[in-house]
């Protein structure tokens, strides 16, 4: 099905071409102006120095043509030139009920489905998640689904931060306070236990102690490379303790994305692709684009068109050691083998941009990609508290994900229970829903790359552009739907199939009217990588619906032809929204 606004430029087209003028000049918006029309063209501004006519003797001659309109009941020619335009209600009712019969509400198929891979979550092995995690794990696993509705495959990739110094830390940390255990004994040859030596509780204490202590004493920093040096070189013992801490830390991963429904379909990290590295730098100074400067080898990536300066790309520090963005480029070599995506999304930190600009740069030059391959820097904004500045926790300390998921649960679930009757365990599962949607929709209703303000009253309250207040119109729309529906089962025993029936009053017909924005919504929210744009949409459809419920008796609805036209809409208004907050990420629960 065509967008709402392709159709209305089809007909408005055709009325331009009928009174001789060109049928493009028909583009059809929605109104500036609501209080005067639902839609307009100002196609005849535009027309007039083509045609050496006035703009308002265009705009009659259009209007004239579109007397009768199956689409059009209303067409203003206004000064000094404007189509003033609102829709017939017959034919509203058409697009919804076409709308209300397709898969995906008509969604237009993508003509060239496109494969993509997501790299997002970012997070580092043996490191609790911390809040800084949250955007990037929030906004990717969304922009993942928007784009897998629309209609793309879609890969998501974690990149654990599974490499380097942070492993030999924990390492260090981990011989200090049990150096009898096996792992550190040279002359072991016997099978591993299978059991780690330590909970993730020990190992999330173990990495900063360690890591502080490193920063004070050169003596014990110099061990935790060298261990970071034995892991790298493949020690015995070193490479099992590395797995322990890979399998304790990735079971504990999973269960936090899960609890924000986060999921990955790869889990794979920055160790993967270690061992492609020796291919690439070689493939690198055969090809010509890597040469020795001061030592390091690096690859230009600076253009002629730039304004401020991009240093070179760093290859490999003058020690031969690899660095941050080595790995990301033999990352990107690997998808390219692997996988052969179409276009790759990194959701990072917007502070890494310049990074990934060399990176891109680099990898292009090099041919890791092909010329038509896209790499996208999707870079989100900080997450501020009250006081404008990086959230912390209250003694100023960083807040771990798991905390901020708790205190906002912990919220929710006051605010339910506070004149609500409901038992313990309802209110807990009901707070968890709603807490996941207050910290996603909070998140996700605003643009990734600004910065915004976490503010738990706000984004916890049922009132206002928050998620709860998107999951309390929900849950209204389906009570309504089951006192109807037991009434209904009752008398004839079904629900299904009914038809909907012409808009009768205002707020019908503008609850119809954000409907059909739908497939305009969801294509510009893929097109675009952007969230919000579905945000927005089920906020003003959110709004549409309560101004219609409180203008409208449904229940109580004496003609059955007018009932069954409500309920058919309300259904559709609840699997839109449902459909919406599943590609945000978050779902609904019956009761709330
Ligand atoms: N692990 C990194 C961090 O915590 C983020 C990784 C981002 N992705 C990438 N391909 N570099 O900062």
């Amino acid at each position: 099905m065509k967008k709402i606004l392709d159709l209305l430029w089809e007909e408005m087209g055709q009325a331009f071409e009928a009174a001789g003028y060109d049928p493009a000049l028909g583009k059809v918006t929605v109104s500036n102006r609501p209080d005067l029309c639902e839609y307009q063209c100002n196609g005849a501004m535009a027309g007039a120095k083509q045609y050496h006519k006035a703009p308002l003797v265009i705009a009659r001659d259009v209007a004239e043509k579109l007397e009768g309109s199956r689409i059009f009941k209303e067409v203003c020619a206004v000064a000094p030139g404007f189509l003033n335009l609102k829709l017939e209600e017959e034919y509203l009712l058409e697009v919804v009920a076409t709308m209300a019969s397709e898969p995906k509400f008509g969604l237009e198929a993508q003509e060239h489905p496109k494969k993509i891979m997501i790299d997002y979550g970012g997070a580092n092995v043996a490191k609790p998640l911390h809040v800084g995690h949250i955007r990037s794990a929030v906004i990717g696993e969304s922009v993942k689904r928007i784009c897998r509705y629309a209609g793309h495959e879609v890969i998501g990739d974690v990149h654990l931060g599974d490499w380097g110094l942070q492993m030999g830390l924990v390492i260090t940390g981990l011989q200090e306070r049990q150096p009898e255990l096996v792992y550190f004994d040279e002359n072991f040859q016997g099978e591993y236990p299978s059991e780690a030596p330590f909970t993730i509780s020990e190992l999330e204490e173990i990495y900063p102690a360690s890591s502080a202590r490193s920063k004070e004493d050169p003596e014990y920093k110099a061990r935790a490379m060298e261990a970071t040096f034995k892991l790298q070189n493949g020690v015995r013992g070193y490479r099992a303790l590395w797995d322990h801490i890979m399998s304790v830390s990735i079971a504990d991963l999973k269960k936090n994305y899960g609890s924000l429904n986060v999921e990955f379909d790869l889990w794979k990290g920055e160790s993967d692709v270690q061992k492609l590295i020796p291919e690439m730098v070689a493939y690198m100074k055969e090809g010509g684009y890597a040469y020795i400067s001061e030592g390091a080898l690096v690859v230009d990536v600076k253009e002629e068109t730039d304004t401020k300066e991009i240093p070179p790309c760093m290859i490999l520090k003058s020690d031969g050691a690899s660095l941050y963005n080595t790995t990301d480029l033999a990352t990107i070599m690997e998808r390219m083998r692997l996988y052969q995506p179409d276009e790759i999304i990194y959701v990072v930190d917007k502070r890494q941009e310049l990074y990934f600009e060399q990176v891109f740069r680099c990898a292009r030059k090099t041919k890791l990609v092909k010329p038509e391959t896209q790499l996208k820097f999707l870079g989100f904004g900080t997450m501020n508290g009250n006081d404008g500045k990086p959230f912390k926790t209250r003694d100023g300390g960083v807040m771990r994900l798991e905390n901020l998921i708790r205190e906002t649960q912990e919220e929710m679930y006051r605010k339910i229970r506070e004149g609500r009757e409901m038992s313990e365990e309802e209110a807990r599962n009901v707070a968890g829903l709603v807490a996941v949607s207050a910290l996603k929709y909070g998140d996700l209703s605003n643009q990734a790359s600004k910065d915004y303000i976490f503010d738990i009253d706000r984004f916890t309250s049922f009132e206002g552009d928050t998620g709860p207040y998107i999951l309390y119109t929900i849950v209204r729309i389906k009570s309504i739907l089951t006192k109807y529906g037991e009434r209904q089962k009752a008398e004839s025993g079904s629900v299904e199939g009914l038809a909907f029936a012409k808009p009768e009053n205002e707020a019908e017909k503008a609850l119809m009217m954000e409907l059909i924005q739908f497939n305009t919504v969801m294509c510009a929210a893929a097109e675009e990588k952007a969230p919000h744009r579905v945000c927005a949409y089920i906020y003003d459809l959110a709004n549409a619906f309560n101004r219609f419920y409180h203008e409208t008796k449904i229940l109580k609805e004496e003609d059955p032809k007018k009932q069954e036209g409500y309920i058919a809409l309300l259904i559709l208004v609840r699997d839109v929204l449902e459909t919406c907050i599943d590609v945000l990420g978050f779902s609904a629960p019956e009761k709330m």
